[in-house]
């Protein structure tokens, strides 16, 4: 599987090194971008990381690169975290990056995209640019954590988010407990 992970400057930057982590260990082979803020971010929430340990990295602004174009082989794309300024722009189809381009090929080809907005309270606009990508297909999955598998670290907490992630893309991944019934 081939998967593109935009980074974008929202806070939350653990969550989409997690994940990353997570879908090179499955063999999914990563493309990667990362906005200016979205860098700025996670080197304050990581400190420095690798990404190129993790796949191919690009320039968010060079829109000549293979991975804007329809005709790369893309399967899905993940935004992680997606600011609201990203969801916005790529609820209105704008392609001025690297990651906005690559989630609007994604619409028009019919590939799977998910969004992860990070952002609380959320305001009008970017409630209603989260309502038109649900209504296009877009996965809207929250970074929201769940407490029902009893969470003992923040590590526990980004794999469940990952894992979730890993679930909308349809692949099989034991990142957290599931649910499985009240008196279990
Ligand atoms: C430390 C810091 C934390 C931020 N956290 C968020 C956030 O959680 N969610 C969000 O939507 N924007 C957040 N922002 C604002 C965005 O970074 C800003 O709107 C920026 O334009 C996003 O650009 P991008 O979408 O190209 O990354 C944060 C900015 C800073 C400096």
């Amino acid at each position: 599987m081939r998967v593109f992970v935009g980074i974008t400057g929202a806070s939350g930057t653990p969550y989409a090194v997690r994940l990353l982590s997570a879908l090179r260990d499955a063999g999914v082979s990563l493309f990667i971008a990362v906005s200016r803020n979205g860098m700025e971010i996670m080197r304050h929430e990581c400190g420095d990381v690798n990404l190129k340990s993790f796949g191919r990295v690009y320039d968010n602004d060079d829109l000549s690169a293979p991975v804007c174009s329809g005709s790369f082989h893309l399967d899905a794309a993940v935004v992680i975290p997606a600011s609201c300024n990203t969801i916005s722009r790529i609820a209105y189809g704008l392609a001025d990056t690297v990651i906005t381009r690559v989630a609007l090929v994604c619409l028009k080809e019919g590939r799977k995209l998910v969004v992860v907005p990070r952002e609380t309270p959320v305001a009008a606009p970017t409630l209603r640019a989260m309502t038109a990508l649900a209504e296009m297909g877009v996965v809207v999955l929250p970074a929201s954590p769940a407490f029902y598998h009893r969470p003992r670290s923040v590590d526990d907490m980004l794999d469940f988010i990952a894992g979730r992630v890993m679930d909308a893309l349809g692949i099989s991944n034991d990142l957290y407990t599931r649910w499985s019934g009240a008196h279990s």
